[in-house]
């Protein structure tokens, strides 16, 4: 099938990278001059494990092409992805869904013959329906159909999460769409996923909800993790236990940092934004959205109380600063609250990331970023685990930290407290 995948950002490209690698002839738009002509290079943009390799791949193969040439590539498409941002709005909790609309009336004025239009970004109830209004005005209606089609790829794992999703959920009461698309999908149903035909609106709503029910879920066991703390109970035996039970289900029951990312913090707004229109109050995800924004500054207190009130020209190291391992994402993540608070208080900052130096941390005073992990911990007197990166799992801290007077603060729960303990260190963990 032919397809076109407009907007090359994290889902646009993931997603038609391995629609080109199912076998369909993919065509990425983006208007971007620079990032398609590095994209042509085979330079992928974004940090996500195997994403090159399948760039270049079906790039090669000629299934996977690129292009600044909205209309031409929409002509010559069947079925067209919407894959721009929907960020939230400068004022207020809700998406800017300017992008969106600016290419719904782009892609107006191309439909030369039956398009089936997806929207594959997050966007709000009744998006849809405002695109197909769009449409109609210069198309007859027969030769279109707007259909809700949302992603659930995570970041770091998004090819795996795109070849093996837990289910495809399409949106549209067409009966044509429905065919050609479960056809689309038909080599991912084969494996094992559930295929889910909803209403347009349905689809669009499930996407915002299974977000702001898994950041509650988190926001929970953060909670429980708080309480664990005070009462000398184990958070990991409240996840395990809880887990158990088939009802609940034990993934992101992981206690940790704030939740972070391009969309559990982005779309938990939206949804509440979104419900409030609709004189429908949301009030566990407000709740949630609050208990997210305060609990790094829980955290830091922690460190606070850590380092004995003390941090004037205290030395501190982070490792990792992205909202979570295996991105070099940093939206929303912790770290941008921490890293400049510590620094306020006086607190020197040395930093280690597998992906390398942040350019929000260039211009704080006494943030520096090191290039080893070894380089990282030397003269520090707190580290903090900030991200689970696999590099940071069995790092020797016997060998590498000359000063048993380091504290270890393991926001990722990453080490068993009786082992480091043992080797002489103090260590604090999450609920435990
Ligand atoms: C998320 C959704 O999982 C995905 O389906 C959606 O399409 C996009 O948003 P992503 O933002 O890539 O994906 O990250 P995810 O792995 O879900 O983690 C989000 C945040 O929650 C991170 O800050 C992570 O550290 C945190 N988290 C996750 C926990 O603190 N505990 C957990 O148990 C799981």
């Amino acid at each position: 099938m032919k397809l076109c995948m407009i907007g090359t950002g994290y889902v646009g490209l993931v997603s038609g990278v391995c629609f080109a690698d199912l076998g369909n002839d993919v065509i990425c738009v983006d208007k971007d001059t620079k990032k398609i002509d590095q994209l042509i290079k085979g330079k992928v943009p974004i940090y996500e494990p195997g994403l090159t390799e399948l760039v270049t791949k079906n790039y090669k193969n000629k299934r996977l092409n690129f292009s600044t040439n909205l209309k031409k590539s929409v002509k010559d498409s069947d079925i067209i992805f919407i894959c721009v941002g929907t960020p939230t709005k400068k004022h207020g909790s809700s998406a800017d869904l300017s992008q969106i609309y600016n290419v719904a009336k782009e892609i107006s004025s191309s439909i030369n013959k039956f398009k089936i239009i997806i929207t594959k970004s997050t966007v709000p109830l009744t998006t849809g329906d405002e695109i197909e209004k769009i449409l109609s005005k210069k198309n007859n209606k027969k030769k279109f159909s707007v259909v809700s089609n949302p992603e659930f790829l995570r970041e770091g794992e998004a090819i795996r999460d795109f070849i093996y999703p837990d289910r495809v959920v399409v949106g549209s009461n067409n009966k044509k769409s429905n065919r050609i698309l479960k056809s689309l999908y038909s080599p991912l149903i084969s494996k094992g996923a559930s295929y889910l035909q909803t209403s347009r609106r349905a689809a669009e709503l499930i996407k915002y909800a299974s977000n702001a029910f898994l950041a509650t879920k988190i926001t929970f066991i953060n909670e429980i993790a708080n309480l664990c703390e005070k009462t000398g109970v184990n958070v990991e035996d409240i996840s395990i236990g809880m887990g158990l039970d088939k009802r609940i289900g034990s993934r992101f029951l992981r206690a940790g940092p704030a939740y972070g990312g391009s969309c559990f913090p982005k779309d938990t707004k939206a949804i509440t934004s979104t419900a409030d229109k609709f004189k429908s109050n949301l009030s566990v995800v407000k709740s949630v959205i609050k208990s997210n924004k305060n609990r790094s500054n829980l955290l830091l207190n922690r460190v606070y109380e850590i380092l004995g009130k003390r941090i004037k020209n205290k030395k501190i190291t982070f490792l990792g600063v992205t909202f979570k391992a295996n991105t070099d994402d940093m939206r929303d993540s912790s770290s941008l609250l921490m890293i400049p608070a510590l620094s306020k208080k006086g607190a020197i900052i040395k930093y280690f990331d597998p992906t390398g130096s942040k350019k929000e941390f260039s211009n704080i005073k006494n943030v520096y970023y090191s290039k080893t992990i070894k380089y990282s911990l030397e003269d520090s007197d707190l580290v903090i685990i900030h991200t689970e990166w696999n590099d940071f799992k069995s790092i020797n801290f016997k060998n590498l930290l000359k000063n048993k007077k380091v504290i270890i603060y393991d926001m990722r729960n990453i080490y068993t407290p009786t082992k480091i303990k043992n080797q002489g260190f103090k260590y604090y963990s999450i609920g435990r």
